[in-house]
């Protein structure tokens, strides 16, 4: 087998006239002549010219879309316009045929709800093909980005029988007949009989277990699959997403919210070093689409800048307490505008309200610290007040909520306290309890929504668009 060379290497390659093989999938063919090859490397095609006159006419009749080939030619200066080089086959070869009236991508415009059906065949459009070199990037930068920092990567647990986030929307797991599960007298499903001996669950997160690893490691992240039953069906959520989590021992929130803040600069910036290609054809189909929309609904930058505002200005801190003021006094909610409207302290926000805080009112990326202890978890530091928590949630334009995050309650009494008012059982969480009675001290830690950072990246409008295969309410396909 004589050696392949990727697209993007062979399109950046500064020698010509030599013999190189490449392989890939036909998206188009034209003219008899001219095949525009692509292999994933790059969202670039390379031009392949067919010497028709000299090619078996049923081999030609298999250079159809979709088609897999292998090609053997020389690498040549191109004469015609949109290409440097261009390869000048010698020998074509079909790995495998596609059959044209069957084919469902066609070389034309398909609608993102279209291509979520076809979910197996998506990777082969430039839309897709970009979203996913770029999803990659990003992963690969955050840990680049902690490994740098002496971060351990700590692999927790997606099997858990806690609920972390107190939110009662974990998936159940069980190998229990469902059709007939042993019961206990009451009536009640008998968990002692399952494959854990107790009724388990997929994690919502793995910041619990992150915090152990914290408290002997100091500075641990994860970076895992989590799992919500919550029947949100939004462009914002999924039922299985990906999720950061870095977790670290003598931080308080400003560490924080300056780690988080870093994190995500760091990682854009690694987007448009190496992806500027892939987020110059999406900022355009962004630009396109935005083209369609109401002139006052159109967003006042394009992709490729506002990810550049995003490294150049600082983030915008400021306390719940102080967003709700200015919520209060805005315009919206005067004009009684906002479908939600603020009236007092101590509810949660709404997406509107975020987004009015983030597009309209900062018009930058805004951290709210100090929420009322009453709408955030048990695991939250106190605040003196009585009343809040050191929490901290970062707001992005277009998206919201990003990051949510807090400096943990170490204090053992208060932890105790809040999770008896709250309902969550103390003595299933005997060993998170553990670490504020050996060796406590001032920690926090943040979780970082992957998806929503790579929609943010891509600047695509559905999240279901930004993970090869989404989980979301009646959807489990492929
Ligand atoms: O705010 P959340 O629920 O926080 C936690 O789970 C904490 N345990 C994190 C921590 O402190 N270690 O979730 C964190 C982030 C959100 O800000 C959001 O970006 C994302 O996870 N997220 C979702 N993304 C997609 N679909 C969903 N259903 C999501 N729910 C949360
Ligand atoms: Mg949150």
């Amino acid at each position: 087998m004589s050696q392949r060379t990727k697209i993007k290497a062979l399109l950046e390659s500064e020698q010509t006239n030599m013999e190189v093989t490449v392989k890939g999938w036909i998206r188009t063919f034209r003219n008899n002549q001219f095949i525009a090859l692509n292999d994933g490397s790059t969202n670039n095609n390379i031009q392949v010219v067919v010497d028709f006159e000299n090619t078996d006419p049923a081999l030609l009749k298999r250079l159809t879309t979709g088609a897999a080939i292998s090609v053997v030619g020389q690498l040549v200066a191109s004469l015609g316009k949109g290409q440097k080089v261009e390869v000048k086959a010698t020998q074509i070869e079909v790995l495998g045929d596609s059959d044209p009236e069957k084919y469902p991508l066609q070389p034309k415009k398909h609608s993102l709800e279209f291509l979520r059906e076809i979910a197996h065949l998506r990777f082969r459009t430039n839309t897709f093909g970009a979203i996913f070199r770029v999803r990659n990037t990003l992963s690969y930068a955050i840990h680049r980005f902690f490994n740098d920092r002496g971060f351990v990567y700590l692999h927790t647990p997606i099997i858990t029988a806690s609920d972390a986030e107190g939110a009662g929307e974990a998936f159940k797991v069980t190998n229990l007949d469902m059709a007939n599960p042993p019961r206990v007298e009451n009536g009640d499903v008998d968990y002692k009989q399952d494959f854990f001996g107790k009724a388990t669950n997929l994690t919502v997160s793995g910041q619990l277990e992150g915090e152990l690893g914290a408290m002997a490691l100091s500075d641990i992240y994860t970076f895992g699959p989590t799992f919500r039953a919550e029947n949100s069906n939004t462009t914002r959520h999924l039922a299985e997403f990906w999720m950061i989590e870095p977790e670290m021992a003598f931080y308080d929130l400003e560490d924080n919210m300056d780690l988080a803040e870093a994190l995500l600069k760091y990682v854009i910036s690694e987007a448009l070093k190496y992806n500027a290609d892939d987020i110059e054809f999406l900022s355009q189909r962004l630009a396109e689409e935005e083209k369609q929309k109401p002139q006052n609904e159109r967003s006042e930058m394009g992709l490729t800048e506002k990810l550049q505002f995003c490294l150049d200005n600082d983030f915008q801190r400021l306390t719940y307490t102080e967003a709700i003021d200015i919520l209060k006094e805005s315009t919206p909610n005067k004009k009684k505008k906002f479908q939600y409207l603020v009236e007092g302290w101590g509810t949660d926000l709404q997406s509107e309200h975020e987004r009015y805080l983030v597009e309209k009112h900062f018009k930058k990326p805004v951290i709210l610290t100090d929420y009322p202890r009453e709408i955030k978890a048990f695991y939250m530091r106190q605040n003196d007040d009585g009343k809040t928590v050191r929490a901290m949630d970062i707001l992005f334009p277009g998206i919201g909520e990003i990051v949510g995050g807090s400096q943990r309650e170490e204090r053992l009494e208060k932890l105790e306290q809040r999770m008896d008012e709250m309902g969550i059982p103390k003595d299933e969480l005997w060993w998170y309890l553990d670490t504020r009675r050996f060796g406590a001290c001032p920690h926090a830690g943040f979780g970082l929504g992957f998806e929503r950072l790579v929609l943010f990246v891509t600047g695509m409008g559905n999240i279901r668009d930004v993970i090869p295969f989404p989980r979301f309410p009646k959807n489990a396909e492929f």
